[in-house]
């Protein structure tokens, strides 16, 4: 049997934040989330989160809530208090319980697999991951005697000389739940944060032994916003590794970003700052960026972004957009167009080889293929009551500084004069015009 359990109710006082720690993201996903995937895949019987610093902020931010069980740690006095308020839910368990700290996020399953084996070989009491640290501030020491762990000091309760010490405990222990349970309440929290450790077990327990990793970037912890931008860092450069290994050019990695989620294919040029973000999916040959951020977006080959924002929309193949566009959730734009400057589109359906190039809002649209909008177009689509919608047909010829209000239908292959407002539907062929006729005086300067 194994049971997981994640320790996820301290406030994070290091983060100076008013959200609990463990609901800070690293490349949009919650730090807790993260660990409950991760745990996911180790297949438990059981997961318990035990949360306490704002309980109901936590709680809602939980994924998948059906498959994992809250423990509510009321006060918060440490880590061991953490799972003496847990080791209620464990009278009858005989098995693993893997602990893991809610802030360490990047901790592998392939990682956890090896401590629970190393631990069943050992048939350890307690068995918990460990690497050397360069720089070791701020974690747990731990002090080995043979081929056992003696005990765990705390950084703040290290004196200078255990200080220099450089093995580290990572915050992940599997423990032999019956033997945990028996000295679990005789923890005391004689020490300088006046606190019940969890790592005070160790000196409690008979036989701890330590699974050493080389690769301490996976252990990373996170106490501080500096330790939040490593694991940014760390993922980050994980995730363009791989895009690059499969084809696709960062023109400047390092000011760009890339969600784990996302997809993007061969010979895809992502210029600077740019950022990708959610689910989205990026076909070949298409360049992106610079100044670009896409969320929920997918494009299609052979497309150019440059400059731009985009949101939960879907660009088809041959499309130029921006600089300077804003496309907004819910659009659609269709292969061959090109959405120019200053132009922003708001669950619109552009079709094929439409240009909509300057300075134009398009909102709750559909617009026909070859369509030309001119500059500067705007549907008017809010009465100030509801959104009405605004059709424009095939081969249409917009004219500049048109406002067209809807909800209005255009037919195909109608022209409107720049400049117009348009408040009735237009009948396929024709030409709408609606602004004050032009008056021109001769010799107005000698008249007057
Ligand atoms: C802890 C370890 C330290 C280790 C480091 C690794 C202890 C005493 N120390 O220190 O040896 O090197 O992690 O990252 O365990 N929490 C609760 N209830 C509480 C207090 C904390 O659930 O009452 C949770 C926190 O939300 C956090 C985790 O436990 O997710 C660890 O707490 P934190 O205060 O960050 O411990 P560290 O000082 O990092
Ligand atoms: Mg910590």
């Amino acid at each position: 049997m194994l049971a997981i359990a994640i320790l996820a109710a301290g406030k994070g006082t290091r983060m100076v934040s008013n959200l609990p720690k463990v609901l800070h993201r690293i490349s949009g996903e919650t730090l807790l989330n993260r660990i409950i995937n991760t745990s996911k895949k180790l297949n438990p019987d059981k997961i318990f989160v035990v949360i306490g610093h704002k309980p109901d902020l936590v709680k809602k931010s939980l994924l998948n809530k059906e498959n994992v069980e809250i423990v509510l740690q009321e006060p918060q006095l440490g880590t061991g208090h953490a799972v003496q308020v847990l080791s209620k839910k464990f009278n009858n368990f005989k098995g693993n319980l893997l602990i893991l700290n809610g802030d360490v996020p990047l901790i592998r399953a392939e990682s956890l697999e090896e401590l629970l084996k190393v631990h069943s070989s050992r048939d350890a009491d307690v068995s918990l991951i460990t690497t050397e640290k360069e720089n070791p501030f701020g974690y747990g020491r731990v002090f080995k005697k043979d081929n056992f762990i003696e005990k765990i000091i705390e950084e703040k309760d290290c004196s200078l000389n255990e200080k220099n010490n450089k093995l580290i405990n990572a915050g992940i222990y599997c423990f032999n739940c019956e033997r945990l349970i028996k000295i679990i309440n005789n923890l005391e929290s004689n020490n300088n944060q006046k606190e019940f450790y969890l790592t005070d077990t160790i000196s409690l327990l008979e036989k701890a032994i330590s699974y050493e990793i080389i690769d301490e970037e996976e252990i990373q912890g996170i106490n501080n916003r500096i330790d939040l931008a490593k694991c940014e860092e760390i993922i980050q450069r994980k995730i363009k590794t791989r895009h690059m290994l499969n084809g696709v050019t960062f023109v400047n990695p390092e000011s760009s970003s890339v969600s784990e989620e996302s997809e993007i294919g061969i010979d895809v040029i992502i210029e600077a700052n740019t950022h990708i973000r959610g689910f989205s999916k990026i076909s070949d040959n298409c360049i992106i960026g610079p100044n670009t951020f896409l969320e929920n977006t997918s494009i299609k080959k052979n497309t150019k972004v440059v400059n731009t924002t985009i949101f939960n929309s879907e660009i088809m193949d041959n499309v130029n957009i921006g600089p300077y566009s804003h496309i907004r959730p819910g659009s659609t734009i269709s292969s061959n167009s090109k959405v120019g400057n200053f132009v922003e589109i708001k669950n619109s359906h552009i079709s094929q080889s439409v240009k909509v190039n300057h300075l134009s809002y398009i909102g709750d649209t559909n617009i026909g293929k070859f369509t030309n909008v001119g500059a500067g177009t705007i549907t008017a689509n809010y009465d100030g009551f509801k959104k009405n919608i605004t059709n424009i047909g095939e081969y249409c010829s917009v004219g500049s500084n048109s406002v067209l209000i809807a909800p209005i239908t255009l037919g195909n292959a109608v022209t409107i004069g720049a400049g117009s407002v348009i408040n009735k539907d237009v009948k396929s062929d024709s030409l709408a015009i609606s602004r004050v006729k032009q008056l021109n005086i001769d010799n107005w300067k000698k008249a007057n």
